[in-house]
């Protein structure tokens, strides 16, 4: 429910278990009050302790304008006029001149919840908005908050735009998306970091006077960075404290910051990074700056986890398969790389079909010259000489053999030996007067460009329309550098960064407009753009080039603690593991896997028979859980990221009849008892079997699942739980 308390100027937005306070100071600013487990009384605004005497002359004397700005709680920060901490909205006016000063206009509270031009975001029935206008009178901006909520969850959804109503052409320079106050008392940051095959482990510091930045600059959401910021208690763990999470649903540069003020106020923000971004914001436009979700958790980071996990279930990913089996698939990157042919896929097809696999996914090498990574890209013609056949025979016979068959795109890139950009050199980023640097030899297409825009379209949209194609699996391999434009003109080169994601995006939509049925997984160099954004267009996404089962635990860790497993794509390899070079069971490979989307990435003609052997075991297992791993409540039991010893973790049914538990040994220890595994998310009244026992679910709660000791490194157990009625 949205309110708005007159008398008391405040505006307060509720979920079922928490408040979203703020209001309005003096009739002018828009202060942040209050964000938290739920609060009957809007009454609030004493907490902004404006009587105090820090604040008291500054509210009521104008010659104390500055001291306000510098301290008050700001719902959305303005930059140039006197609040020195991180702002939200930087503008430089037609004259040149920077500074803004965003006072309180206007508000409505509607049904609904809008979409956000041109960018994904959360959608469905239920929802609830409140829009808060800001208004700076010199510049004639208009700045509209916008802040929705779900009846069946407890995230906070808010993004901003900007309208220019004067005459002038101005430029942002900053128009981040979301800001939170937090006042006094101590907090800790949770952030995921990485690096190629390393993506998203988690970070843990205290929060201090300095700042604590989370970014990305290059172009994507990246590796090494995440768009996910949360602010903890101290005492925050699995199960208990407080957590204040954002996550952007953006693809591009993000900016995510938190620090302590002088006052021991906490802000915390996030946004499109300021730094490659300047908007020119004609006379009568309008900035649409992305959606940021929010979640507040009172029962620590698992509650936090189902929050996420629930909103982007039920609101983000697209309906049509966030629910729906999918199928099993084989691909071929890690058993061919670039040697194949149709005889190969034809033979892995055959030999998977027979262990009920449902799908051969063709990977990177199948058209153009490509037969490394060094060209190509940009020629989306079938290398039939290659391939010894034309992609519909092919896809016939996978077809014929019973299995699906899916394919590899890059379609962002542009290779400098391809006849594309030999014939448009132009087409791809580039500075004037300087050679572009490459990376996996490759350049990135201009996609602020109509036309190259829609060459790529085209010819991506007729190789899938040739064969029977119902999977694509869409690639990006290379930051972006060189982020300048031979199309734009040039007081709009600060665009390029944000347009190419708007292109990707509108992309993206026409794709699944023109294949409405299409398995899309996104993927860059693993999991370089594993982002709430390209959630919104792909079901799963690649979660990392790295398929070690026990480097994934640390990898997938992490990226469930925000996404659905049924978004995490997840393959069982083949060993010595082509990354870490480690040597694992095929039963562990297959446990880590089914935390996923679980498919095979290997030369399964060429895997030993024992393996081979297990394979239809593992399909029936993942296929047994399915339900659970798409719709379950997930747990985090204990992790190796943080003990160095094994993992553990829980997914329970909603209406909590069933659970699966996973159990990895990272490293085997000697002369130890065996395991108690404390498990959550149980009836406590109810009986539970786990293979040959019954436990309750308050034994299985308090004193825990009894584990044997395995004997070995790198071993795996899945247990089962069913409630007995
Ligand atoms: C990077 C991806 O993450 C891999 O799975 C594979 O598709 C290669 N690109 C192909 O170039």
């Amino acid at each position: 429910m949205i309110q708005f308390d007159r008398e008391h100027q405040v505006f307060k937005i509720d979920t079922k278990n928490t408040s979203y306070v703020m209001g309005v100071v003096s009739g002018r600013y828009l202060a942040h009050i209050y964000y938290g487990k739920y609060i009957e009384s809007t009454d609030l605004g004493y907490v902004l302790d404006l009587d105090s005497s820090s604040l008291q002359d500054a509210v009521f004397n104008e010659g104390e304008k500055v001291t306000l700005l510098d301290r008050l709680p700001f719902e959305y920060s303005f930059a140039g006029t006197g609040d020195f901490r991180q702002s939200c909205l930087a503008v430089t006016s037609s004259a040149g001149q920077q500074g803004v000063e965003l006072v309180y206009d206007s508000y409505e509270i509607f049904k609904g919840k809008p979409g956000l031009d041109g960018l994904p975001a959360t959608f469905g029935d239920n929802a609830e908005t409140l829009e808060v206008t800001l208004r700076d009178e010199v510049l004639n901006i208009r700045v509209v908050l916008s802040y929705s909520v779900f009846a069946d969850s407890d995230a906070l959804m808010r993004s901003c735009r900007v309208f220019n109503d004067s005459t002038e052409d101005v430029y942002l320079d900053c128009a981040l998306s979301a800001c939170l106050e937090l006042g006094g008392g101590e907090y800790q940051t949770v952030a995921l970091h990485g690096s190629w095959a390393r993506e998203r482990h988690m970070e843990r510091l205290p929060v201090g006077f300095g700042t604590y930045l989370v970014e990305s600059r290059r172009g994507i959401s990246s590796h090494q960075s995440h768009p996910f910021l949360a602010l903890v208690s101290p005492d925050c763990t699995q199960e208990h404290g407080e957590a204040y999470a954002m996550n952007f649903v953006y693809s591009g540069n993000f900016f995510a910051s938190a620090r302590k003020d002088q006052f021991e106020g906490h802000r915390m923000v996030m946004g499109i990074h300021p730094d490659g971004f300047r908007w020119k914001l004609a006379a009568g436009d309008v900035f649409q700056a992305p959606e940021v979700v929010m979640v507040y958790s009172d029962a620590g980071l698992d509650r936090m986890t189902h929050i996420f996990h629930d909103l982007y279930r039920n609101h983000l990913i697209r309906q049509r398969w966030v629910y729906q089996k999918r199928p099993v698939l084989i691909n071929n990157w890690e058993a061919t790389y670039f040697d194949f042919d149709a005889r190969k896929l034809l033979s892995i097809a055959k030999e998977a079909a027979g262990h009920g696999i449902e799908m051969l996914v063709m990977d990177d090498g199948w058209f153009g010259r490509r037969d490394r990574d060094d060209s190509s890209l940009g020629d989306w013609t079938v290398n039939e000489e290659k391939l010894g056949c034309s992609l519909k025979s092919l896809v016939e016979q996978v077809n014929a053999l019973g299995l699906k068959f899916g394919i590899w795109l890059e379609p962002e890139m542009i290779s400098p030996d391809s006849s594309l950009y030999r014939e448009h050199p132009d087409w791809a980023l580039q500075i004037q007067g300087r050679e572009g640097g490459q990376a996996r030899n490759q350049y990135v297409l201009d996609f602020s460009r109509p036309e190259a825009l829609g060459y790529i379209c085209q010819s991506v949209f007729q190789v899938l329309k040739s064969a029977n194609i119902e999977y694509v699996k869409w690639d990006m391999n290379r930051p972006l550098t060189d982020a300048a434009s031979t199309y734009l003109p040039k007081e709009q080169q600060g665009e390029v960064f944000h347009r190419h994601v708007l292109a990707l995006y509108a992309f993206q939509e026409r794709l699944l407009e023109e294949f409405p049925d299409l398995l899309l997984e996104n993927c860059a160099s693993g999991g370089a753009r594993f982002d709430p954004g390209m959630l919104y267009y792909s079901p799963q996404i690649w979660c990392s080039d790295d398929t070690d089962a026990i480097e994934r635990l640390k990898i997938q860790e992490g990226t469930a603690l925000i996404y659905p497993l049924s978004a995490i794509g997840a393959h069982v390899s083949d060993c010595p593991n082509h990354i870490v070079g480690r040597n694992t069971p095929f039963a562990t490979r297959s446990a880590v896997a089914m935390a996923g989307t679980f498919g095979y990435e290997l030369d399964i003609t060429k895997i030993s028979e024992k393996e081979k052997g297990q394979i239809a075991s593992q399909v029936k297992t993942y296929q047994e859980n399915i339900d659970l791993i798409q719709q379950g409540d997930y747990y985090r039991i204990a992790s190796y990221q943080r003990n160095n010893l094994y993992d553990c973790y829980e997914i329970v049914s909603k209406d909590q009849t069933k659970a699966v538990v996973v159990f990895v040994q990272v490293l085997a220890e000697a002369n130890m008892h065996n395991r108690l595994i404390r498990l959550r998310g149980l009836k406590p009244e109810a009986v539970y079997q786990a293979g040959g026992n019954c436990y309750r679910g308050d034994a299985l709660m308090q004193a825990g699942l009894p584990l044997k000791r395995l004997r070995g490194d790198f071993q795996a157990e899945v247990i089962s739980l069913v409630e007995r009625k």
